[in-house]
Parts: C-alpha cells; sequence; structure tokens
C-alpha cells in the first residue's frame, strides 16, 4: 500500500526522511497540538493525574486514519511526562526475542511506541501481554534439556499503541490498554492554523486564505497539508515572488491535479468505476478493488475515510455506492438509488 501511495501527493503514508522524530513541524507539547480537543483534554487529564501520583501513565491505545499525528501524540506524552521515547512498529518487530530486548533496556516510566500494533505476530503479541500487565516477561534459553526459564522483571513503562483499525486488535490485546483515544480527520479550520504554524517555523510567507486553501484540499490529515505547503511554496518561488497567496495556492494545486476540495486522479478514477462498472453501486470491496487494481485495505484505511466524510461514498451492507454529491462532483447524472439512498438518509435523521 504505501509503495503506491507515496508516489502520491495526497497520500497519508509517510515518506522516508519524513518521519523523523526531530521534525521541526512537530508540535513537542499538548498546548500546541492543534485540534483533536476531546483527545487532548482526556490526555491533558491523565497526564496530569499521573504525575501527582508519580506513576507511570496506563497503557494507551490511539486509533483512526493515517496522517493524523498518532507518532506526533505519542512524543508529546513522553515530552510532557518528562521520560525517553522509544519507537518501533509491529512489523518491525520480528520475533520475541527483540520485543524483550526492547522492554528490558527501557528506564523507569519511558513510552514505548509500537505504530501498526495490529501487525504484530502472536508469538510477539504473547510476550506483550504480561509485560503490560504485570511489567514482567519469561523467556527461555537454551532447547531441550538445556532449557532454561527466566522470570524477568520489567521497568514499569507506559506502551502508546497505534493502529488505522481498532477492531483487528486482538479482544486481549485491546483491553489491556487503560486509554483508548480516537483520532478524527481535521477540520479545514484546523489545517488552515496548522499550515500557518508549519509555514512560521518553515519560514514560507503565506497569506490566510493561502493557508486556508491548502487546508481545505489536504483531506483532513495534517500531514498531506504539510507536505503540500512544501510542494505549493516551490511553485511560489518558482513561477511568483515566493509569497503562498490564494492564487499561486489555487495554480499550484491545479498544476498537481489536485482538485478543490482534495481528490486526485485515483480518487477521481475509483468514483467513475463504481459508476461506470456498478451503475453506481452498491459493489463489494474486494470486487472494486479487483476493478481498479488497488488493494482492499488502501480503499479502507486511506481512500474511502475521506471520500465517506465529505458524503461522496456510502457504505451499505451490500457494498460501496456513490451518492448524489459524490456524482455531482465527477459530472455524472446520479443514478435513481442515489437519490433513494439521500432520501433513506435524510428520512433516518
Ligand atoms: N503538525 C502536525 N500535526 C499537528 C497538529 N495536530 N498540531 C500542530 N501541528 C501539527
Amino acid at each position: 500500500m504505501d509503495e503506491y501511495f507515496d508516489e502520491r501527493m495526497v497520500s497519508p503514508t509517510e515518506i522516508m526522511g519524513e518521519n523523523e522524530s526531530d521534525n521541526p513541524l512537530r508540535p513537542r507539547r499538548l498546548e500546541d497540538y492543534i485540534g483533536q480537543e476531546k483527545v487532548k483534554q482526556n490526555l491533558a487529564v491523565f497526564i496530569e493525574a499521573a504525575r501527582y501520583r508519580r506513576e507511570t501513565l496506563d497503557h494507551v491505545l490511539l486509533y483512526g486514519p493515517p496522517g493524523l499525528g498518532k507518532t506526533t501524540l505519542s512524543g508529546i506524552i513522553a515530552n510532557e511526562l518528562g521520560v525517553n521515547l522509544r519507537i518501533t512498529s509491529g512489523p518491525a518487530i520480528e520475533k520475541p526475542g527483540d520485543l524483550a530486548a526492547m522492554l528490558t533496556n527501557l528506564n523507569e516510566g519511558d513510552v514505548l511506541f509500537i505504530d501498526e500494533i495490529h501487525r504484530i505476530s502472536r508469538a510477539v503479541e504473547e510476550v506483550l501481554y504480561p509485560a503490560m500487565e504485570d511489567f514482567s516477561i519469561d523467556i527461555v534459553t537454551g532447547k531441550g534439556q538445556m532449557a532454561t526459564a527466566y522470570h524477568l522483571p520489567l521497568p514499569h513503562f507506559t506502551l502508546v499503541g497505534a493502529t488505522t483499525r481498532a477492531g483487528q486488535l486482538t479482544a486481549p490485546l485491546r483491553d489491556r490498554f487503560g486509554v483508548s483515544l480516537r483520532l478524527e480527520l481535521y477540520t479545514p479550520v484546523e489545517l488552515a492554523k496548522i499550515v500557518t504554524r508549519s509555514a512560521a517555523i518553515l519560514n514560507i510567507p503565506i497569506e490566510p486564505d493561502g493557508a486556508l486553501e491548502i487546508a481545505s484540499r489536504s483531506r483532513g490529515t495534517p500531514r498531506i497539508a504539510n507536505r503540500m505547503l512544501k510542494r505549493v511554496r516551490d511553485f511560489a518561488q518558482v513561477l511568483s515572488d515566493g509569497v503562498i497567496t490564494l492564487h499561486t495556492a489555487q495554480v499550484a494545486l491545479e498544476r498537481l491535479e489536485i482538485d478543490e476540495l482534495g481528490l486526485d486522479s485515483n480518487d477521481r478514477r475509483m468514483l467513475h468505476a463504481i459508476m461506470k462498472f456498478y451503475n453506481g453501486g452498491p459493489v463489494g470491496l474486494e470486487t472494486l478493488a479487483a476493478a481498479i487494481g488497488e488493494e482492499a485495505v488502501t480503499i479502507e484505511d486511506v481512500i474511502e475515510p475521506y471520500l465517506m466524510q465529505i458524503g461522496f461514498l456510502s457504505r451499505t451492507p451490500r457494498g460501496r455506492c456513490i451518492t448524489r454529491a459524490g456524482c455531482l462532483h465527477i459530472g455524472v447524472t446520479p443514478p435513481p438509488q442515489a437519490d433513494a439512498q439521500l432520501k433513506f438518509e435524510t428520512d433516518a435523521e
């Protein structure tokens, strides 16, 4: 999924070199983090309470679409608690021994961040249970008659797990997180604040409506907004005087084939396919994935959340349907069921 999407301007997945923890655009304190108000308010209470009791913070699960700031939040949690942050990911922990090595190297109170935690193997997950619950691990060295079991106490730590899909975690793992927080897509106004803040850090001159234009086309995702800011700066410097105005933002994004709602040619291609091959839907996820040569998980995690948020796609028990608004956006006549769908949704409200 990443390989394909990293080529896209609107990919919410990270590109090599953008994910260093010293990325200057990442806020370091909760008060500098824009948006996700509910998450921020609750987290502030949990952090303060843990500090007050001089205890480690309970394990935290962060879930939601990619690019919304899960890694950033884990850094903020560590920073606010005054402890170290160790970063790893589910696929990077190949064997139970890899996790054991990481856990035994932690200092008291540290935050261990495991990105894509839904991708850890069963064997690794088994080690994680006692580590999370009792701060201990059992390891076996040697084989056969020479095998020896050790019970190792660990320093108390906070596990911050991040996933795009909480539903894919096993129930025992999910139950071991004391705090579970869902991140939502950002509003254009919140994203405009993020873009303005990032422009100030990077010394990019930008006008307020230039920031709002980038924000409105960033699919509710700060990572996309920050990347778009850098590309629009290129156009502003080469084509005009370097200042990002509404006009330069519009020209740049048109050249990048990102429309006024942030859809690129691939999003439009999927909407067209639902119309052309399935008369507007419903169409099953796997069938649609095959039709457009895309992986089902990519559609689910990356393409759909935003299209559903802006009301262009609906998910029904029988499959995906394009909505009336989606049809109008791509310039095709809505099929009758798109109107029926709309009526049904309005009646249900
Ligand atoms: N950069 C990326 N995400 C951010 C956020 N939520 N607030 C401030 N700056 C950010």
